[in-house]
């Protein structure tokens, strides 16, 4: 594929998603995972994260399926697993298919199991933020080989292959050109022989971040859970403001002040998107909406993304950065500084402004 998005795109329309048809969807992630149902009129219906790997929360996507639920998609967030192999069960239990979301876990694993790999379908993404990259690009995997079958007919044009490939199910086969050119697939190729390198050295400076800031209270560095492997696409902690006395803002801007390139928050919460917000997406009919309006995207039913994102969640992107181990032990000793002299941050930052 030419991206993950058209992974996406190609995994919905392979599943034969209809108008209508629920797909169920954690709302912190990028854009790309809940536009890809509406590109065939399936609704994405989001489901609250759980508060400590910040993924879709199992419990929650049990109370949210229904007869018009047709699949999950987890997203593996910042480099880390969503509880995959529960969701797994959960989706064959009711018929429904899992579709991971791991642009951002390359090698993130679950158990002995790479991230990717335990949903029907994984897409994973090769832009030029990711661990792996060729400028553009994107892979899906499935074990199906209908599946694999419809995914590369949306790929490319499949409308004019169904009849001699003797295809007769033919819905949601209108082809695209998703295709990865060869230059990019030669780039991914040469990138694909460095992959434990680049993905050992961000795990790396993940697990020394969280290590040289573990005796700080009131920051919580990100948790791998039991069995699984974090890959540290961003290195995402949290402050939590009643023990450290003082405000993410406060602590952030701080932080950036002594030259550590941190951010606030990951991306605006997808409910808070005017595409959901207006619930305009095809035409201007409010499509494919209208079709069930009871679905809402009110913020105050996602308590634990709001309080991610908004008071507590930081984070940086080891990816980004060609970090040498002077800059590793600069970056924990103003964490420090900053930690010691937390009393009188409030104070100095608004100085400064
Ligand atoms: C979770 C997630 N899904 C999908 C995408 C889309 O990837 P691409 O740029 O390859 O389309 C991204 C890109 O950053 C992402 O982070």
């Amino acid at each position: 594929m030419n991206s993950a998005t058209s992974g996406l795109i190609a995994a919905m329309g392979a599943i034969q998603l209809n108008p209508g048809d629920e797909v169920l969807i954690p709302p912190y992630s990028m854009s790309a995972t809940a536009i890809a149902p509406l590109v065939y009129g399936g609704i994405p219906v989001f489901v609250d994260i759980e508060p400590e790997f910040f993924t879709i929360d199992p419990d929650k996507v049990l109370a949210k399926i229904n007869s018009r639920t047709k699949a999950i998609i987890a997203v593996n967030l910042f480099g880390h697993p969503a509880y995959l192999k529960q969701l797994k069960k959960i989706a064959d239990t009711h018929g429904l298919y899992l579709i991971e979301d791991n642009a951002q876990a390359v090698l993130g694993q679950e158990d002995d199991k790479i991230a990717g790999t335990i949903g029907h379908i994984g897409i994973y993404s090769l832009n030029v933020h990711k661990h792996i990259q060729a400028g553009e690009g994107g892979v899906c995997v499935t074990s199906d080989d209908d599946l694999a079958l419809r995914m590369s007919l949306i790929r490319n044009h499949g409308e004019n292959v169904v009849d001699w490939q003797g295809i007769s199910s033919i819905s949601n086969l209108l082809g695209y050109n998703f295709r990865m050119s060869e230059i990019h697939a030669a780039i991914a190729n040469v990138q694909l022989e460095r992959i434990d390198e680049l993905v050992d050295r961000c795990e790396y400076i993940g697990n020394r971040l969280s290590e040289g800031i573990s005796s700080l209270s009131g920051i919580a560095p990100p948790k791998t859970r039991a069995g699984c492997r974090h890959i540290y696409f961003m290195w995402s902690s949290q402050i939590q403001e009643d023990v450290l006395g003082v405000a993410r803002s406060v602590f952030c801007k701080a932080l950036r002040a002594e030259g550590v390139p941190i951010a606030e928050g990951y991306v605006k919460p997808l409910y808070h998107l005017p595409l959901f917000k207006q619930k305009i997406a095809m035409g201007d009919n409010g499509f494919p909406f209208n079709l069930n309006p009871k679905i809402s995207y009110e913020a105050s039913e996602f308590p634990v993304v709001e309080k991610c994102h908004f008071h507590s969640l930081f984070q940086f992107q080891p990816v980004s950065w060609d970090y040498t181990e002077t800059h590793i032990e600069q970056i924990i000793e103003a964490f420090h500084l900053l930690h010691q002299h937390k009393d009188r941050l409030s104070e100095l930052v608004e100085d400064s402004a």
